[in-house]
């Protein structure tokens, strides 16, 4: 018998295709969420997962397992959707997707710090309303940002991302330091000058961008205490989760220009972030497409199946978390 694969979202087709030549899949081919409780109903059915960062695989999903579930493969190289513990204690392997989505998210980040710095929202919205053929272009004020080269760019979590988004900001003379859990070899930190602590590197910082995964330790890492730190004419940059960042104390620099501006991909609470940051002009926000190109989720999508191919072929998995 094929074991069972039940697929939670809608995966690229090349993927999809390649699993069911070997396993008894359940597509989710209209992509519709599969409510939490649902979700957890089903996993005593299923040999294995194909998951995404939008299911809830907590205590609660790992409580009354069977035994059955005995891999579930992220779609993601984010995985604080799922309890790494209750699978460890269950015996579940879990694996991510890194590597593949490093380019995308680094092109997001640089995205981001042109459009919060060169004020794009703004601009933008003033051609779609309409309203540009009323405004007075002025040499000094109309729609005037802060350049981005030769700047410095201060990264929060100088792993795989985060140094291929030095990589490029480095295109635009960007001078790169870094704070870390730990200094890198010269070889990894490639120029980038480290800081062992993040206080001492945020009033050094133009702009600041975080890296780093969702765990207890970088949560709130950028608070009322470290934004106070940074120079009033800083940018705030978040490709990596909105949990690194106290929604309150970044709210209160922008609103009252303790900063210059944000450009933020990620959200507490997604996608129903704050509202507040919705009213901010020098706030530029997108809707998590940091992996979002078509080569990139294919390559995800596709680490994904080959990691279940690889477990239930007993093979050596290619990116295991646990
Ligand atoms: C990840 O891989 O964790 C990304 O956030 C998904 O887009």
């Amino acid at each position: 018998m094929k074991p069972k694969i039940l697929v939670t979202r809608k995966l690229s087709d090349t993927a999809e295709e390649k699993l069911k030549k070997d396993f008894d899949v359940t597509l989710n081919p209209k992509d519709e969420p599969i409510p939490n409780n649902e979700l957890i109903k089903m996993a005593n059915e299923y040999d294995g997962f194909i998951s995404t960062g939008f299911d809830k695989i907590g205590e609660e999903f790992f409580k009354d397992l069977n035994g059955k579930l005995k891999i579930i493969a992220q779609v993601g190289v984010g995985y604080d959707n799922i309890s790494i513990k209750s699978a460890e204690d269950k015996n579940i392997k879990v694996t991510n997707t890194p590597n593949v989505l490093n380019e995308a998210v680094a092109e997001t980040t640089i995205l981001l710090i042109l459009a919060a710095s060169r004020r794009i929202g703004e601009a933008y919205n003033l051609v779609r309303s309409g309203t540009w053929k009323d405004q007075k272009p002025d040499l000094t004020k109309f729609m005037i940002g802060n350049s981005v080269t030769g700047k410095t760019l201060g990264i929060i979590g100088m792993g795989r991302i985060g140094r291929m988004a030095a990589k490029c900001a480095k295109a635009f003379g960007m001078k790169i330091i870094y704070y870390n859990r730990n200094k890198l070899s010269s070889d990894l930190e490639d120029g980038a000058k480290y800081f062992s602590d993040i206080e001492s590197m945020m009033p050094e910082c133009d702009f600041v961008s975080i890296h780093t995964p969702a765990t207890a330790e970088t949560k709130h890492i950028l608070n009322k205490a470290t934004i106070n730190l940074l120079p009033k004419h800083a940018v705030v940059i978040n490709t990596s989760r909105g949990s690194t960042i106290d929604d309150d104390a970044l709210i209160e620099a922008l609103q009252n220009n303790k900063i210059y501006a944000a450009g933020l991909d990620v959200f507490n609470n997604e996608p129903n972030l704050d509202a507040r940051y919705m009213k901010l002009d020098n706030c530029f926000v997108l809707p998590h497409v940091g992996s979002a190109t078509h080569e990139t989720r294919l390559a995800m999508s596709m680490m994904a199946v080959d990691n279940i191919f690889c477990f239930f072929e007993n093979k050596p998995l290619i990116s295991e978390v646990v």
